[in-house]
């Protein structure tokens, strides 16, 4: 290992950004084909954006539409954003985003924490409203002073970034043998960049299109069809229009592919190859694997691991999260157990004990974002614990002891049980009553089930 070459310093994080690592993906079935995978995820700022980003800000400073102290403003699902912040703040430019309301938390964090103005909009709204956040963006720039909107679905530095930077690497990296790359869009600035390189550079090189269920384009691709855009839950990539930036003449296929199927397969990279992607790695590898799987002649095929996981903890690696959207097969009982998002007998249930102290069931309901915890004695459920009996018992500001008093002085014993096979119209009155609904199965605890899970299930249903 320590005679292997090792990368240079340097001296600013633009300059880590690309020559990402390439892993061979074994012990999966790839049927004939050797599948690659490139790491995106290693990028300073964690995304495959981080190339764009640096493209985008370059051409803007070259031609004189961004000048010294200015606000870069775009509109982004997150990585873009991430990526302008990482090379914007280092060269002295402000930040303003607007990101759906449907991105994970992480990377809104992230960006706060990098000083950026982020601004949430509804994600249940097309192109053309006010309330886009393409539109949005744009009219949020053209009020600004000193204030560009970049704009990656239309602004050419985009594809241009991956022409000069994605594609050579990848070539290189495979040695000047590559059948096929599989890529997801959300502004086709990859597809469009590494479609011009390969056709320039390896014109045997195919460009397959890994698309989630709801998108627009891949029913386009296949079969000319155009369709109603439907959701999805995967961030990044599947689109409702077609952008500037997306040339789908280059796409040879496309795979659509359902949401419970990347996350299982962004699961699945995670436990056979220890890498952490994003939700759209799942994406992009189901589609790689789909492909490589219908070859009758060994090919080898590279696709991308366009982000890091780890801003997709509290989504795609959370179980309870899963469940909520519906995305795993879940054995079904047909009644009050399927609206159950933690179930005691699984372990997932968050419970405290009458002698714990109230310190502990605070940390316990802030760790797991839960407002009440059953209060459990040798197996036994003997009470519930919610925010207005600490409150009640710890307001008291002249006792030192507020936060060490037993979970037992707080706890209420008058529950609202409920057994499982009791029909749903039976919680309406308890949550009415502003109580949670304990579900018991003769005698045994199964679990809680609040407003939040009810809705939960009526919007899966629906
Ligand atoms: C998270 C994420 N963002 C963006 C993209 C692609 O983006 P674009 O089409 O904007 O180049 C991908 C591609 O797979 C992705 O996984």
């Amino acid at each position: 290992m320590t005679d292997q070459p090792t990368p240079p310093v340097v001296s600013s994080a633009l300059d880590l950004i690309g020559r990402t690592p390439m892993l061979e993906l074994t012990g999966f079935d790839t049927g004939p084909c050797r599948l690659f995978v490139k790491l995106e995820s290693a990028n300073p700022g964690g995304s495959i954006k981080d190339r764009i980003a640096r493209s985008m800000i370059a051409a803007a400073e070259a031609d004189g539409s961004l000048k010294p102290g200015g606000t870069i403003v775009e509109a982004t699902a997150g990585n873009t954003g991430l990526g302008l912040a990482q090379v914007g703040i280092l060269k002295g430019y402000k930040l303003l985003l607007v990101v759906p309301d449907k991105m994970a938390r992480e990377k809104i964090q992230h960006l706060r924490a990098m000083g950026v103005d982020v601004r949430i909009t509804r994600s249940d709204v097309g192109k053309g409203h006010a309330e886009y956040y393409q539109d949005m963006a744009a009219g949020i720039a053209a009020k600004l002073n000193n204030a560009v909107y970049i704009n990656q679905f239309e602004n050419p530095a985009n594809p241009q970034a991956h022409e000069d930077t994605t594609g050579p690497e990848i070539l290189k990296q495979m040695e000047g043998d590559v059948d096929a790359v599989v890529v997801g869009v959300g502004s086709g600035g990859t597809l469009t960049g590494l479609g011009r390189f390969f056709a320039r550079a390896s014109p045997k090189t195919a460009m397959i299109l890994a698309d989630p269920v709801g998108s627009i384009l891949a029913p386009l691709v296949e079969r000319g069809e155009t369709v109603e855009p439907g959701s999805w839950v995967i961030e990044g990539i599947g689109e409702d229009f077609i952008p500037k930036n997306c040339d789908l003449d280059f796409v040879k296929k496309a795979y659509e592919i359902p949401d419970s199927e990347s996350i299982a397969t962004a699961r699945l990279l995670l436990t056979k190859a220890g890498i952490l992607g994003g939700s759209s790695s799942g994406t992009l590898l189901a589609g790689a694997l789909r492909y490589c799987r219908e070859q009758t002649e060994p090919k080898r095929v590279v696709t991308l691991v366009c982000d890091t996981g780890s801003r997709y903890l509290s989504k795609v690696y959370n179980d309870s999260w899963v469940v909520e959207q519906g995305l795993v097969d879940r054995q079904l009982h047909g009644d009050l157990r399927d609206l159950i998002a933690r179930g005691a007998s699984s372990g997932e249930t968050v419970t405290v004990g009458p002698g714990d102290t109230l310190l502990t069931a605070y940390n316990r309901m802030r760790q797991a974002d839960v407002s009440q915890l059953p209060v459990i004695d040798d197996g036994r459920l003997i009470g519930l614990v919610d925010e207005s009996d600490l409150l009640e018992a710890v307001e008291d500001r002249r006792t030192d002891a507020r936060f060490r008093q037993p979970v037992s002085t707080a706890m209420t014993a008058k529950l609202s049980t409920l057994q499982a096979n009791e029909p749903l119209d039976a919680l309406l009155p308890i949550f009415e009553r502003d109580q949670v609904a304990i579900v018991m199965d003769g005698k045994e605890f199964l679990g809680l089930i609040t407003r939040i899970d009810l809705i939960n299930s009526l919007r899966r249903q629906a």
